[in-house]
């Protein structure tokens, strides 16, 4: 089980949520600027199968949408499912959670700039790693019940 966010981090993150998504289309583009020049990172979508462009769109727009529910896991329950079954789908492994991070989290700077300051990327990068968490529980299980 993850350890819980705590209130400072949930507060922040659903603070700064809105503005996140309203640039959602720019960090998106950016994130996967960045995760895309690694030729493997790059392959595990190319080889998923869906209409070139639509599933990293999804991938990102949900990461920011979800973080709105960090504290209410529940809600989501029904779409954490979904996406742990195209993920195992497209064998995505906990390995790769690091960099979709490592390409998510500078985005977002890139992109926001002086609007995000260390506190909030802080508060990002552990909102991300606890849903990263979840996913990565029932992806286990899904790929071996
Ligand atoms: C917290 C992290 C993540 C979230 C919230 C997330 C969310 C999503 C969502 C919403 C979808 C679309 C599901 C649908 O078809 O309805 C998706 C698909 C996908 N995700 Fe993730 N994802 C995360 C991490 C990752 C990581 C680390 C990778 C590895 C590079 C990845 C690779 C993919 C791929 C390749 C697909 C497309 C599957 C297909 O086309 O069938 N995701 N993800």
């Amino acid at each position: 089980m993850s350890k819980p966010l705590s209130p400072e981090v949930i507060a922040i993150v659903k603070r700064t949520a809105p503005i996140m998504q309203q640039h959602g289309l720019a960090i998106t583009t950016r994130m996967y600027d960045r995760l895309f020049t690694d030729p493997k990172m790059k392959a595990l979508f190319d080889n998923a199968g869906s209409a070139p462009g639509e599933q990293p769109k999804r991938l990102a727009a949900a990461i920011l949408a979800y973080a709105q529910n960090v504290d209410n896991l529940s809600a989501l329950h029904g779409a954490i499912e979904r996406v742990a079954k195209r993920h195992v789908a497209a064998h995505i492994a906990p390995e790769h959670y690091g960099p979709v991070a490592d390409a998510l989290l500078p985005a977002i700077k890139d992109i926001l700039g002086d609007a995000v300051d260390a506190s909030i990327l802080e508060a990002w990068k552990e909102a991300y790693w606890f849903l990263a968490e979840v996913l990565q529980n029932r992806e286990k299980a899904i790929a071996r019940p």
